[in-house]
This record gives structure tokens, C-alpha cells and sequence, in this order.
């Protein structure tokens, strides 16, 4: 065990754009978060887990408008088949927030934008350059390949207009040493680098607000209601706002700020890593303690495209392999912070060896045994053993260093080292010649399965109570749970 046990854990997701289907990228980022979450909850300490949707923005205004629908409506419409798909893939969030709700996040904004404002770090100018819809980002022209977003591969739209703008610069310094100094730890080493080069260059101040067009989806500046904040500048205090800061009921955030790891992919560091820590910064705030910068997902060696067909959708992957099945896959064999390779191949090869072999055939073998050899097992005692503080000591250890792969490697080396130990001491020949003797390896078998299944359970949050309760019972499943696909 570690001396950390209590101390609280938070983890966020990027609150997603919800102009369209949930991707795998989403899920994947929404599963990692989730089984950090889970792995928290497990060694005992106190967790936040926070994931929502990114609405005032003006793209998912400009979707609304295509598909014919009243913007709040569509919105609500979304939410819920996010939510419907995080329902399915076990996701455990104690907070889905969006930013339209104004009990929920809009006091928040509000108190961060005046706190800025206090701080002499508001001014009104005007912006005259380019604007990403699809980055929802101020470009320059040095940003743009002949006038187009390489992010998004559409037009950047020109403007000219009245905004007021956030004075970015004048934290540069700080920003860069809190960096350094791993006061903010950005992970991995290559992201750091990446936004200590761009610090390096200069920051320049930021356009944070934009004519307010009358739309419902925005959050109006503090005593000028021809200007809504900028998205970002609204987007970001969503990792606080949903803890309560800026309203009376702010213990959330006296808790877990500012124990914070905030998960985000590579194409949003900048964002996270040089606006955000300035904000904080300039509303006398403490920065959040890591930014675990997350690659992007690949599926044949190439960036999912919907020309290229390689597009994967999470909801056909749930329907080959069950929900847990890309879970697993998830924390497995894609590790958080390189750009990971997913097929449909990959992900049915892994469940077929790890699932339905693995800890699916393990759970039959063992239990068959214990039940055909009268081989008693108590989970009391299970749960109390030096076995169990070891496993439980490692989870913690994994956490840590947020490495969710390490941790799922572990876990199945584990199983596969069990499976090793029934070929070499063939229990069920033993039996015939000294029973006793089988039954006691057997019984031990149990407890290292017993440990390891349940400390197996940020993986597969659904399976494992059911392998439990089988043991308790001492029942077989009437059928496998991981069948083989
Ligand atoms: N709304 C902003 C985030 C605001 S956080 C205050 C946003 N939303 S997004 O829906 O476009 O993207 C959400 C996350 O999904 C980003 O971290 C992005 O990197 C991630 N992914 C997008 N495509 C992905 C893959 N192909 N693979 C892995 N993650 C991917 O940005």
C-alpha cells in the first residue's frame, strides 16, 4: 500500500463537441479516464471523475441550423445518445456537464471571466484575421496551408471584428516554469517539449470574446451583452465550474482543485497547456497537476478518414466484442500517450485471447475444480491476504504513474501465470493420487485468481461481480461469460 490512499483523485475528460456521433477517439478517451477512475476507487481514495459535452460552440450551432432543429433541443438530443454510449461501455462519471446549463457551469465562467477582468488582464481591441470553426481557433496565416485549417482541411473564415482580448502574454514566464519545473506536469516528455518550444517563441494575448449574435448556446460577457465569451475562454472552466467554484457550494472544489490530471489529445495541448494555466494564473488560482497529452488513434497506419473507409465505430466494435471487449482492448493494447493502432482485427484477437481465453478460461477451469473437488474458498479471507496487499500496492503503483497498459499487463501476466501453474501441476491428475494435495493447490490457485479478478475490475466493471459471485456461490455460469467470437 501507499501513503497516498487518501489523497483525492481527480480526472477529467475533454468535454466533447457534440456536432455529431460519439468516435472511438471519444470513447477511447472517455474508457481511460474511466478505468484511471475506477483504479482510484479501488486503492480507496476519495475520486472525481468529470466528462460533459463542449455546447456553446458555434459549430454545433451551425449543425442545429443544417439539420433543421432548434438548438437546445438538438443538444438535448445529443447528450443523451452520449450518454446512452457511455452508459453502455460502463462509463462511471460522478458529473456529465454541459456547458448550457447554467446552474452547472455558467456562475463559474462568470466569476472567472470578472476575476480576470479585476486583474487587469481584459481589454477591449479588435480582431482582424482568421477563424477556425472546426478548431473553434484563432489562426494566423503562418497557422493556415493555402487558406486552409490542417487540422480540419476546411477554409478558414476571415474576420474583422470588435473582441475583447485576454492579456495571455504577461504569464508567458510563469507558464513556462511551472512547465519546466513539473509544478505542471505535461507527460509525455515529447508534448512537454513541444509546448515549452511554442512558450519558448512567445505567447501572444488571445481574442476572448465574440459578437453576440442572439444564439442560445453562448454565455454573454459580464455587463456587455453585444459580446458571448469565447468558447475556449467558457470551455475550459468547465474543470471547475462542475466542482462549484463561483458559487456557495464550491466543497467539490475545495476538495480536488488542485488535484487535477486532465487527459486531452495531442491537437488540443496548446489549448490546456498555455491558455488554460494562464487563466488560472490570472484569476490567483492553482494550476492542475498533470496533462496527460493522449496520441491520436490510427486504424491501418493512417488517420481515420471517412474517404479512406477506415473510419471505426465504436458502437459496431461494442456489437463484435461487447462492451468490455473494447474496454479491454482500450486499456490493453493501445498505450495512453503514443498514437495507438486500432482494426477490427486487432481488437477481435485480443478478446479472443485475453477474454474468452485468458480470464474467461481460467474462471471455468477454477471453478469447475473447486466445485467437483469440494475445495472450500472464503472471499473474507481472500481479501486479507499478503497476496492481495501486494496486487493492491502495484494498482496504486500503476495509478501513479497513470499507466494504464503497465497496470493491465500486470493484471493478465497474472492470469497467465495461472494457467502456467495448472499445466505444470496438473490438479486434476494429482487428484486421482492425492486428493488433499490438489485440493490445497487448487485452493491457493484461488485466492492468486480471486485477488487478481477483483483487482480486474476497472477493466471489466460488469464481468468481474459476475466471476465473484459465481465463486461465492460456487456455481459454473450457465454460459461463458466471454464467449469466443
Ligand atoms: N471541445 C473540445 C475540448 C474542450 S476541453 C475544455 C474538443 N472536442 S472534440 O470533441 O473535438 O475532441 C475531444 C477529444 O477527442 C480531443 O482530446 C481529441 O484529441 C480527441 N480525439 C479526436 N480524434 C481522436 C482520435 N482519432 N484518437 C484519439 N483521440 C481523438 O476538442
Amino acid at each position: 500500500m501507499t501513503n497516498n490512499s487518501a489523497k483525492p483523485f481527480y480526472i477529467t475528460t475533454p468535454i466533447f463537441y457534440p456536432n455529431g456521433k460519439l468516435h472511438i477517439g471519444h470513447a477511447y478517451a472517455a474508457t481511460m479516464c474511466d478505468v484511471l477512475a475506477r483504479m482510484a476507487r479501488a486503492v480507496g481514495r476519495p475520486t472525481y471523475f468529470l466528462t460533459g459535452a463542449d455546447e456553446n460552440s458555434l459549430k454545433v450551432q451551425k449543425t442545429a441550423d443544417a439539420e433543421g432543429k432548434e438548438v437546445i433541443a438538438f443538444l438535448d438530443e445529443q447528450a443523451a445518445i452520449s450518454q446512452q454510449l457511455f452508459g453502455q461501455l460502463h462509463i462511471s462519471y460522478d458529473q456529465y456537464i454541459r456547458t448550457t446549463d447554467p446552474d452547472a457551469h455558467h456562475q463559474g465562467v462568470i466569476e472567472m471571466w470578472n476575476r480576470l477582468d479585476k486583474a487587469g488582464d481584459i481589454y477591449e481591441g479588435s480582431y482582424e484575421g482568421y477563424y477556425c470553426v472546426g478548431c473553434e481557433g484563432f489562426k494566423t496565416e503562418k497557422d493556415l496551408i493555402n487558406g486552409c485549417c490542417p487540422i480540419h482541411e476546411t477554409p478558414a473564415e476571415f474576420l474583422k471584428e470588435k473582441n475583447y482580448f485576454f492579456k495571455l502574454s504577461k504569464y508567458r514566464d510563469q507558464i513556462k516554469k511551472a512547465i519546466e519545473t513539473d509544478e505542471l506536469l505535461v507527460s509525455p516528455e515529447a508534448r512537454k517539449n513541444e509546448i515549452l518550444a511554442v512558450l519558448e517563441e512567445g505567447l501572444d494575448d488571445i481574442s476572448f470574446s465574440r459578437p453576440y449574435h442572439g444564439q442560445k448556446n453562448a454565455i454573454l460577457v459580464p455587463n456587455d451583452p453585444t459580446q458571448a465569451i469565447y468558447v475556449w475562454g467558457d470551455a475550459l472552466v468547465n474543470y471547475i465550474s462542475a466542482l462549484g467554484f463561483g458559487t456557495a457550494a464550491d466543497e467539490g472544489f475545495k476538495l480536488f482543485w488542485p488535484e487535477a490530471i486532465h487527459l486531452i489529445g495531442k491537437d488540443i495541448l496548446r489549448f490546456h497547456a498555455a491558455i488554460w494555466p494562464g487563466m488560472l494564473l490570472s484569476a490567483g488560482l492553482s494550476l492542475p497537476k498533470k496533462i496527460l497529452v493522449t496520441g491520436l488513434m490510427q486504424s491501418g497506419g493512417k488517420k481515420m478518414s471517412k474517404s479512406l473507409g477506415n473510419v471505426i465505430d465504436p458502437q459496431e466494435m461494442i456489437d463484435l466484442v461487447g462492451p468490455e471487449g473494447l474496454r479491454f482492448f482500450f486499456a490493453h493494447d493501445v498505450p495512453l500517450l503514443d498514437d495507438g493502432e486500432i482494426t477490427r482485427d486487432l481488437i477481435l484477437a485480443s478478446y479472443n485471447a485475453h477474454l474468452a481465453n485468458g480470464i474467461g478460461n481460467l474462471t471455468n477451469r477454477l471453478l469447475k475444480m473447486m466445485i467437483s473437488y469440494d475445495v472450500q474458498f472464503d472471499s473474507m479471507h481472500g481479501a486479507n491476504t499478503p497476496y492481495w496487499n501486494e496486487v493492491h500496492g502495484k494498482v496504486a503503483e500503476y495509478l501513479e504513474h497513470n499507466d494504464v497498459t503497465g497496470y493491465a499487463n500486470y493484471i493478465w501476466q497474472g492470469f497467465a501465470s495461472i494457467d502456467v501453474w495448472i499445466q505444470e501441476t496438473e490438479p486434476f491428475k494429482l487428484f486421482k493420487t492425492d486428493p488433499e494435495k490438489a485440493k490445497g493447490i487448487v485452493s491457493e490457485m484461488l485466492v492468486k485468481f480471486f485477488t487478481l479478478t477483483n483487482f480486474a475490475q476497472p477493466i471489466l466493471p460488469h464481468g468481474v461481480p459476475e466471476i465473484i459471485k459465481h465463486i461465492e456461490v460456487r456455481q459454473m455460469p450457465e454460459k461463458a461469460l466471454y464467449l469466443k467470437v
